[in-house]
């Protein structure tokens, strides 16, 4: 027989679990037996659908949570929904937004309404459940999304990529504050073009091919090579924390750009 996970029984938020690469990470975490908390903000039938799904395996239990990160109740729904579930132990914040300005350069509004999703409610969310683990006394992991263009410059996407930038210097910050005695450990994964999701659209109308015609990277990412960046930082014995770790095959070391 064999040996049961170390995530069996370790409650997880999946804030944003029920989006494209939050629903690859959901099965998988289910499938060790990690009791689920999936947070959506609009999408509530795909969630539930989601939700219904993984219970019908007869695993652990799975609870929806509805409602923007950005609002103080929904982050405390979120947490207290962990409680109520077990002990929390896992928080993977997949919550974000492309933030695609409308007319190419991104407005005051578009960039305030971009930070709301991409910094404020990510990292305000990271802050709850930490104290929640600290209170509890029983260590915690949590792991931030950011994205390839929160670690690397690329052209036209400053609405999206400032906050993004901005959730890894928290996330680090957070790493820092909550060091000591309680072992709570704060990480990031930036992942760079992933076949799922938000990026979904643009990859089948061939706005990234040129990445790979180009020699940047041999294949667009899959979900699977994030679950796999984030299940390293839930292991319970890890001890890294304050990372980021960019799942991007390569992408940022820009091997198509040659010099002169
Ligand atoms: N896919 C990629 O190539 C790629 C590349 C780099 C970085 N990333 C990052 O990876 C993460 C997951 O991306 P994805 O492709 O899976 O995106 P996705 O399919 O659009 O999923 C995003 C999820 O976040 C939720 N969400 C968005 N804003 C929220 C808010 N303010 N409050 C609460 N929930 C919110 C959405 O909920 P509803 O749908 O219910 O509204 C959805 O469940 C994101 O942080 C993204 O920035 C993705």
């Amino acid at each position: 027989m064999s040996e049961p996970s170390t995530l069996a029984g370790r409650v997880c938020v999946l804030a944003g679990g029920s989006g494209g690469i939050g629903t690859v990470l959901a099965r998988a975490l289910h499938a060790e037996g990690a009791p689920l908390v999936l947070g959506y903000r609009r999408a509530r039938e795909r969630a539930e659908a989601l939700a219904v799904a993984l219970r019908a395996t007869g695993g652990a239990a799975v609870v929806t949570v509805g409602g923007d990160l950005a609002d103080a109740a929904t982050r405390t729904a979120l947490v207290t929904a962990a409680c109520e579930l077990g002990v929390p132990y896992g928080l993977v914040v997949l919550a974000g937004d492309p933030a695609r300005p409308a007319s190419g350069v991104a407005t005051q509004a578009e960039i305030e309404a971009s930070l709301r999703d991409n910094y404020v409610g990510p990292i305000l969310l990271a802050r709850s459940f930490a104290a929640a683990c600290e209170q509890n006394g029983t260590g915690g992991a949590i792991v931030l999304f950011s994205t390839m263009q929160g670690v690397a410059l690329f052209e036209g996407s400053l609405g999206y990529a400032g906050p993004k930038a901005a959730l890894v210097h928290g996330a680090r910050l957070l790493a820092k504050e909550l060091g000591g005695p309680t072992d709570v450990r704060v990480n990031v994964v930036a992942p760079g073009v992933t076949a799922a999701g938000m990026a979904e659209k643009s990859i089948r109308a061939g706005k990234y091919d040129r990445f790979v015609h180009g020699g940047a990277i041999r294949r667009f990412g899959r979900p699977e090579d994030l679950v796999r960046a984030v299940r390293f930082f839930l292991e319970p014995d890890n001890y890294v924390t304050g990372q980021v770790l960019t799942v991007d095959g390569g992408l940022t070391l820009r091997r198509d750009v040659v010099r002169q």
